[in-house]
């Protein structure tokens, strides 16, 4: 293990709590800033993580700290920002008098905005963007499970490149492998336009692996990608593959024919057969999500660009449907293809 560092976990649920015990295992001192269900939870039993590749780990509860006042960060050196996209600007104003001058603050969340958002409410901090690739789901009272493979990824910037490095030395001895990327910012743009799967998945009410397995659910998604990348083009930004998905790529891709596609994604990512989006555990919680963060941005972009964006404002509609009937629809591919007007 390396130097044993400080962390703080803003937000800790799925990712928090699963990168923050995966660093806890490896040594690390982290504090975990939650709510009272996952602090009563770890007091009894402790964190388990899983992953699909067999990991199965349990961190003992004196070997990881859950706090549920921002107050209980204090003294950290390095805090992850790990709420939801719509509890971002809460979390900062709340943890704001216990960031210590110079402490280094990950948003490692989706979205494009995130990082600016903490800037603002942290101007004593240096804040780095972060991307995580892969799913991880809540599988029981504090046990977190990662579904699908990846690398985390860093902002790599010149005025904060040994904190990034550290932080990375500190995920890839912990196992969790991770780089740096001096386009953190093309890195979310590619990520988000991959993430416009999630609402698909969402609304389709059943696991990633089935939902990807048949081809009309994955035109969905295509139809939605390729509108955000005309977008996103549009806008002059750039998006930027992390790992083997390319962005610009995965419509082509999705729209394959279902053994074409068999061939090509089985060697790009692995997803075990229960993994779901968080978007759908979000709908099936009754929870808001982050649809605002994820589609919300494309339309955003069509409006700057004087554009219509008819297949992300219909998805964005659907989702927002779910989130007041406070469950996921389970609609076919059939009728969601109708519904976003794609034939
Ligand atoms: N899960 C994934 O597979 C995945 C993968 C890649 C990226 N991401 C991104 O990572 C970010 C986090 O996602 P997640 O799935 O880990 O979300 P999550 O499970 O909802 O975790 C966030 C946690 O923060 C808690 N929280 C919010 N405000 C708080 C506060 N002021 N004090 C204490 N706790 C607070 C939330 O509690 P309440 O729910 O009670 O508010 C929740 O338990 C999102 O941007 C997501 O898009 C997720």
């Amino acid at each position: 293990m390396i130097h044993p560092l400080r962390i703080g976990v803003a937000g800790a649920g799925s990712i928090g709590a699963y990168l923050g015990a995966r660093l806890a295992a490896d040594g690390h001192g982290v504090i975990l800033l939650g709510r009272q269900r996952l602090a009563d939870a770890v007091a009894e039993q402790g964190v388990r993580v899983t992953d699909l590749n067999g990991l199965d780990e349990q961190v003992q509860p004196d070997s990881i700290r859950v706090v549920t006042e921002p107050a209980g960060l204090d003294g950290c050196d390095i805090i992850f920002v790990t709420t939801k996209s719509h509890d971002t600007q809460a979390m900062a104003e709340s943890i704001a008098p216990h960031v210590t001058d110079g402490a280094t603050v990950v948003s490692f969340q989706n979205g494009v905005r995130n990082p600016d958002t903490l800037r603002k409410a942290l101007p004593q901090a240096q804040v780095l963007a972060g991307m995580v690739p892969y799913n991880v789901v809540w599988a029981g009272p504090a046990h977190f499970h990662q579904g699908t493979s990846g690398s985390l990824v860093l902002e790599q910037r010149e005025d904060a490149e040994h904190l990034a490095q550290t932080i990375a030395d500190a995920c890839n001895a912990a196992g969790l492998p991770a780089g740096l990327n001096p386009r953190i910012q093309a890195v979310q743009w590619g990520k988000l336009v991959i993430n416009l799967n999630n609402a698909t998945n969402a609304l389709s009410g059943i696991p990633l692996q089935q939902q990807l397995a048949d081809r009309d659910y994955r035109r969905v998604t295509a139809a939605a990608q390729r509108e955000a990348l005309a977008m996103i083009r549009g806008a002059g930004l750039a998006v930027r593959s992390s790992g083997k998905l390319l962005p610009t790529l995965m419509p082509t891709v999705l729209d394959c024919p279902d053994w074409l596609f068999r061939l090509v994604a089985g060697g790009l990512v692995k997803i075990d057969p229960q993994a779901r989006s968080s978007m759908w555990e979000d709908l099936n919680r009754g929870r808001k999500t982050e649809i605002d963060y994820l589609n919300g941005e494309i339309l955003r972009l069509a409006e700057q660009i004087g554009r219509p964006a008819p297949v992300n404002t219909a998805i964005c509609r659907l989702i927002q449907q779910a989130e007041a009937d406070r469950a996921p629809p389970n609609l076919t591919a059939t009728a969601l293809l109708q519904k976003i007007g794609v034939s």
